[in-house]
């Protein structure tokens, strides 16, 4: 497994892997993996030549700080399970001036409405964040294929939104909820 701290050591490899015309998965996560995320990351090594996970605890979706502060971290452990899958995997684990450089804010994309309603109405500018992270890995990685849960569904519409009116090349694959066996969605957060 390699694991890339920063976005250009990370871009030059890609580059080499495309030039070698693989094709490239990739799992944007939060970290504190579970069975879900692990089920994104099993059907990207199916569908790709190489897969690429992040891991990065994005601070612009996060509405209030608490929630932030409280968010689960263990790297180790995320890495321990990735590792379990596959040692074929690129991990991202950027902080946040790599991603954001100094000023880390959110983009005002036009998500269509789809921001405002549901989720939206009660965390403001979340998917605005979610949107300006996403699409930033997705710019600057540009792989074929990108995996996000339908447990998020709203989330994986909005991303859908974004890609297709950005004409970005990469192809939004939806990905069947992982339950607990009381039925509970499994997520970072339970
Ligand atoms: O679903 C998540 O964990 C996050 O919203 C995502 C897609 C990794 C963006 O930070």
């Amino acid at each position: 497994m390699l694991v890339f701290r920063d976005n250009s050591t990370l871009q030059n490899h890609l580059k080499n892997l495309k030039n070698n015309n693989k094709i490239i998965g990739f799992v944007p996560t939060m970290g504190a993996l579970h069975n879900g995320h692990l089920s994104l990351v099993k059907k990207s090594i199916f569908q790709n030549d190489l897969t690429v996970v992040s891991i990065f605890i994005n601070p612009t979706q996060f509405d209030d700080k608490t929630d932030l502060e409280d968010y689960p971290v263990n790297i180790d452990e995320d890495l321990r399970l990735i590792g379990e899958i596959s040692n074929d995997i690129i991990v991202y684990v950027p902080k946040a001036n790599d991603v954001y450089g100094n000023i880390v804010k959110s983009e005002n994309f036009d998500l269509g409405g789809l921001d405002l309603v549901m989720e939206g109405e009660k965390r403001e500018g979340h998917f605005q964040g979610v949107a300006t992270v996403v699409t930033h890995f997705l710019k600057t990685f540009s792989p074929d294929h990108a995996y996000f849960g339908e447990k998020d569904f709203q989330q994986l519409l909005i991303i859908s939104h974004i890609t297709r009116s950005l004409k970005l090349k990469t192809k939004v694959v939806g990905c069947p909820t992982i339950r607990e066996s009381n039925g509970l969605a499994m997520s970072s957060r339970n």
